[in-house]
C-alpha cells in the first residue's frame, strides 16, 4: 500500500510524504519526470502531486505524463499539482498577477467527499500567485476563495481531486483532516504503516538479508546509529558487534550511556575505543576548521579499520556493515540533485580489500519516524530525543586549537547549557542548543581576585532542517541561570555571551 509523492519542489514533496505517513501509509517520493508505465509498476494506491515553486506558465515548467491520469489510481493535485492537473485535463489557469499568501478563508460549496465534516467558512494556507479560473469537465469546484474561485475541485468517479492550499501546513488547520479523508476515504488504503509494522519489516529484511553473518555497526552516539543498531539487535542480536569511538569530543557522558545501553540492557558486544590521545595528538597546534575536519574524519576511519582489521582475521570477520542512512539523504530532489551522502562517520573512506555489504534498516524512515521507531524498541529518551550532533564533536565548537584541557571546559559548559534547557523544557522544542568556546580570554573579578579566562557563547537555533535556522528566543531567566552556573560550576570560565544569529547569514554551528 503506498502512496507516491509526485515532486514539484523538494521541500513541499517531502512535507506531504511525512503528513501521509503520519496518516499510518507509507509514501514515497517520485521525480515528476516519472512515466505512466513506472507508476504502473510500482502499483500504487494514490498519488498526490506536490506544490513547487514554478506557474504552469513558466517554460520550461515541470509537468506530468497525461496518461498517468488514466490509470485509475485515486490522484490529488496540490497547489501547483492542482492547477497542472486542472490544465492537463482541459480547464483553465490564470496568471492573474495578484495572488493569496498566508492565511485565506475558504468557503465551502455544496457536498465535498474531501471536506465532509468541514464548516461552510474555514481558514486554510494559500501560497498561489496563479489561480484555476475553471474546471475541467467533470470536476464539481466544491470551494472557493476570493481570489482563487476553483479553491477545491473534486472528480469523484476518476477519484480525481486538487486543492489550492496547502493541507500539509499546520496552518492548514483541517489539513491532515482533508489528506486522511483522501487517503483512508477516496483511496481507501487502511492505515497499518505503525511503528510495529515498520519494525517487523525491517527485522524480517535484516533477517533475510544477513543469515548467520556477522555485522558490525559504529555507534556515534547519535539518534540514527543507535536505532539502527537496536533495531538490527532485534533481528539478529549477538551476531552484532558495536563499535564506539571515543574522539575525546564527546558530549558528556555520551559513551557511557552507549555502554549502559548496548551492553547492559542489550546485551551486545561493543567494542569502546578510547582513542582520546590520539585524536588530541593529531589536533595539537591545528586551527583551521577544514583541517580539524579532515583530521578527525580521517582518523576516526582508521580507528574504525582497525577494530574492523582485528575482527576480520579468521574466517569470522563481520561481512555486513549498518548505516543509519535516512530517506532525505537517499531521494533525490525535483531539480535533479544527486542525494547528499553525510561525509563524517561515513565508511566510504574504508579501504578496498575492507568491503562490506551494507545494511541500511533506516532508508525508507524520516527522523521522526527513526525517533519513534527507537523509543519502541526500548532505546532510552536520552538517546532517541537527542539534538543532531556534528560528526566532528565539540572540535568544531572549540574555536582555535582543540587540546584535552579545552574540550574538558566546553564538555562542562556544554552540559550546564543543556541540562537547564532540558529543566526549561525547551529541549524537543529547539533544533540544537550547545555551548561554543571562543579562542579568547576576557578580564573578570570573582571574589578579591581578578581572572582571565574564557567567555562561553550560548547557541540556541529553532529550524526544520538545518538548512535556515533562527536564533532561539530563550527566555530571559533561562539565560540567567545558564549564565550563572556556567560561572559557578565551570571552571575556566568568566563570562557568557549569547549568540543572535541566524542562518543565513550565520552557520549553526561556529566552524
Ligand atoms: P551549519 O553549521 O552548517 O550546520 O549550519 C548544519 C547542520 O550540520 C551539522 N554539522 C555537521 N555535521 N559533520 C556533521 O556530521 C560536520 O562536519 C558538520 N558541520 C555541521 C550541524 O550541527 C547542524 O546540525
Amino acid at each position: 500500500m503506498t502512496v507516491l509523492v509526485v515532486d514539484f519542489g523538494a521541500q513541499y514533496a517531502q512535507l506531504i510524504a511525512r503528513r501521509v505517513r503520519e496518516a499510518r501509509v507509507y509514501s514515497e517520493i517520485v521525480q515528476s519526470t516519472i512515466s505512466a508505465e513506472e507508476v504502473r509498476a510500482k502499483k500504487p494506491s494514490a498519488i498526490i502531486l506536490s506544490g513547487g515553486p514554478k506557474s504552469v506558465y513558466e517554460v520550461p515548467a515541470p509537468t506530468l505524463d497525461p496518461a498517468i491520469y488514466e490509470l485509475g489510481v485515486p490522484i490529488l493535485g496540490i497547489c501547483y499539482g492542482a492547477q497542472l492537473m486542472a490544465q492537463q485535463l482541459g480547464g483553465d489557469v490564470a496568471h492573474t498577477g495578484g495572488g493569496e499568501y498566508g492565511r485565506t478563508e475558504l468557503t465551502r460549496q455544496g457536498p465535498s467527499f474531501l471536506m465532509e465534516e468541514w464548516p461552510d467558512v474555514q481558514s486554510c494556507w494559500m501560497s498561489h500567485g496563479d489561480a484555476i479560473a475553471s474546471a475541467p469537465d467533470g470536476f464539481v469546484v466544491t470551494a472557493s476563495t476570493p481570489l482563487a474561485p476553483v479553491a477545491v475541485m473534486e472528480n469523484a468517479l476518476r477519484r480525481l481531486y486538487a486543492v489550492q492550499f496547502h493541507p500539509e501546513v499546520a496552518h492548514s488547520e483541517r489539513g491532515q483532516e482533508l489528506l486522511e479523508n483522501f487517503l483512508h476515504h477516496v483511496a481507501e488504503i487502511a492505515p497499518t504503516w505503525t511503528n510495529t509494522s515498520i519494525i517487523d519489516d525491517q527485522v524480517a529484511a535484516i533477517r533475510a538479508q544477513v543469515g548467520t553473518e556477522r555485522v558490525l555497526c559504529a555507534l556515534s552516539g547519535g539518534v540514527d546509529s543507535a536505532v539502527a543498531a537496536a533495531l538490527v539487535t532485534k533481528a539478529i542480536g549477538t551476531q552484532l558487534t558495536c563499535v564506539f569511538v571515543d574522539t575525546g569530543l564527546m558530549r558528556q557522558n555520551e559513551g557511557e550511556q552507549i555502554e549502559a545501553t548496548f551492553t547492559r540492557q542489550f546485551g551486545v558486544r561493543l567494542i569502546h575505543v578510547k582513542a582520546q590521545d590520539r585524536f588530541f595528538d593529531a589536533l595539537a597546534g591545528v586551527t583551521d576548521p577544514e583541517r580539524k575536519r579532515k583530521i578527525i574524519g580521517e582518523l576516526f576511519i582508521r580507528e574504525f579499520e582497525a577494530v574492523a582489521r582485528e575482527l576480520a582475521e579468521g574466517d569470522e570477520g563481520p561481512r555486513f556493515l549498518v548505516q543509519g542512512t535516512l530517506y532525505p539523504d537517499v531521494i533525490e530532489s525535483g531539480s535533479g540533485h544527486a542525494a547528499n551522502i553525510k561525509s563524517h562517520h561515513n565508511v566510504g573512506g574504508l579501504p578496498d580489500d575492507l568491503s562490506f555489504d551494507l545494511i541500511e534498516p533506516l532508508r525508507s524512515l524520516f527522523k521522526d519516524e527513526v525517533r519513534h521507531v527507537g523509543e519502541e524498541l526500548g532505546l532510552p529518551a536520552e538517546i532517541v530525543w537527542r539534538q543532531p550532533f556534528p560528526g566532528p564533536g565539540l572540535g568544531v565548537r572549540i574555536i582555535g586549537e582543540v587540546t584535552r584541557e579545552r574540550a574538558e571546559i566546553l564538555r562542562n559548559a556544554d552540559h550546564v547549557v543543556v541540562d537547564e534547557i532540558k529543566k526549561a523544557g525547551l529541549y524537543r522544542e529547539l533544533w540544537q542548543s550547545f555551548a561554543v568556546l571562543p579562542a579568547v580570554r576576557t578580564v573578570g573579578v570573582m571574589g578579591d581576585g581578578r581572572t582571565y579566562a574564557y567567555p562561553i557563547v550560548i547557541r540556541a537555533v529553532t529550524s526544520d532542517d538545518a538548512m535556515t535556522a533562527d536564533w532561539a528566543r530563550l527566555p530571559y531567566e533561562v539565560i540567567e541561570s545558564i549564565a550563572n552556573r556556567l560561572i559557578r560550576e565551570v571552571p575556566g570560565v568568566n563570562r557568557v555571551a549569547l549568540d543572535v544569529t541566524s542562518k543565513p547569514p550565520g552557520t549553526i554551528e561556529w566552524e
